[in-house]
């Protein structure tokens, strides 16, 4: 799969070409008559000293090349706004959904009881809508981002603050939020389940406080008593790992026992290299098959470009060492066939309703500080807000990989 750079620019201003011209921006030029006696021929322009760049993307490729499939969204920070940066720019001429990176977590909407402030919020929601972009509210409860008065006293008490604090956030945003991630990664990350029958729930501060994981139903059945229309969300990561999605089919099957309001699953898919892209897509497949009629989306899209051991993430320990400001080519067109059979299996599934990426550029991710700083090239555009050839990828069918 070894392809030069020059090669890869050659593929690039095709790829670029080929969309202008479906756009009525290219074309060829109508062939010049033979003729018999050819006039001299003028001397051959000097060789230009470097490729030419690609042109930029038409506007708008990715979000139409899905229009009738799915919302292409973007998570970003309200820090891009003003004014526009590159990946705010990029947001505006290429998506159609946008996820608030930090601005709708709890400790940034109240860090304190009694305390709401939204200005940050509603300066990207309204940005957001603005831009003709829907809003995915992410995350009404995540154990990550609970302040800690949260789970002070009794459980009745954490009942109701956490009761309050969702029908106060849904109840600001009703007239623009439609989409929740109601709770956040809630489902157990050990690996076994061990022999005193360690359940299906994320022993987290929350499980702790509770005493059981009844919050989630709390939190689902807030939501839907702040807004009957809201479409709710559990979202979770690495939903592709055999255990776990076990473990999220038992919780879904227990909410709907229970009557549950839930109305979709959110797929982080945080891939990896190792990540199978037929298995992400089986856990799309393995919901639909036993909840016919959830929405699922993709809401977090990255591919990480290091391969590293648990230790790295647990304690920093044998990480992958930094591949450096350039990525290989070899890693930019592996990145671009698995979003490819990514993009083409999600098109295939009908209940998959918006596919975000997590950051616009390169630069964005949190892949460049965690676990460990080092470069990282996870999204479809690089750091100059050049698009890559994933971008390409899944947007142009034409684009030989
Ligand atoms: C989780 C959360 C996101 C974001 C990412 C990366 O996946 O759901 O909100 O914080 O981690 O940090």
């Amino acid at each position: 799969m070894k392809i030069s750079a020059r090669e890869r620019l050659k593929l690039l201003a095709g790829a670029s070409a080929l969309a202008l011209g479906a756009c009525g921006g290219g074309g060829r030029s109508t062939p010049t008559p033979r003729v018999s006696v050819r006039p001299p021929s003028p001397p051959p322009p000097p060789p230009p000293v470097t490729s030419p760049p690609p042109p930029p993307p038409v506007q708008g490729l990715l979000r139409d090349t899905y229009r009738s499939n799915f919302k292409v969204g973007v998570a970003l920070q309200s820090g891009a706004l003003t004014p526009p940066d590159t990946s705010a720019i990029i947001a505006q001429n290429q998506f159609n959904s946008l996820t608030p990176e930090f601005e709708l977590k709890p400790d940034i909407i109240s860090p304190r009881e009694g305390v709401f402030d939204f200005t940050v919020a509603d300066r990207l929601v309204d940005w957001a809508l603005e831009n003709n972009m829907e809003v995915r509210g992410h995350t009404l409860l995540w154990h990550v981002t609970t302040p800690d008065y949260f789970l002070q006293g009794t459980r009745d008490e954490i009942k109701t603050r956490l009761e309050t604090y969702i029908s106060t956030v849904i109840g600001h945003f009703k007239d623009r939020v439609k989409i929740w991630d109601v709770v956040n990664e809630v489902v157990s990350t050990d690996i076994f389940r061990g022999s005193e029958g360690i359940g299906p729930d994320r022993r987290s501060n929350w499980y702790e406080a509770v005493g059981n994981a009844d919050y989630v139903e709390w939190a689902f059945l807030a939501a839907r008593a702040a807004d009957p229309d809201a479409i709710l969300f559990l979202n979770d990561y690495e939903t592709d790992n055999p255990i776990k999605q076990v473990w999220l089919l038992e919780i879904l099957e227990r909410l709907r026992t229970k009557n549950i309001p839930i109305d979709g699953v959110g797929h982080q898919a945080h891939l990896r290299p190792e990540t199978s892209i037929s298995e992400v897509l089986g856990a799309i497949d393995a919901v639909d098959n036993q909840f016919m009629g959830l929405t699922q989306h993709i809401t977090e899209l990255d591919l990480n470009a290091y391969q590293d051991p648990g230790t790295c993430w647990e304690s920093q320990i044998n990480c992958e060492a930094d591949i450096g400001p350039v990525p290989p080519d070899a890693l930019l067109l592996e990145q671009a066939l698995k979003m490819r059979e990514l993009f083409d299996g999600l098109e295939m599934r009908s209940s998959v309703t918006s596919v975000t990426t997590w950051g616009v550029i390169d630069s964005d991710s949190w892949l460049n500080r965690t676990p460990i700083t080092r470069f990282n090239y996870p999204l479809f555009f690089d750091r100059e807000g050049e698009p890559k050839p994933a971008f390409y990828a899944i947007t142009n069918p034409s684009f030989e990989i």
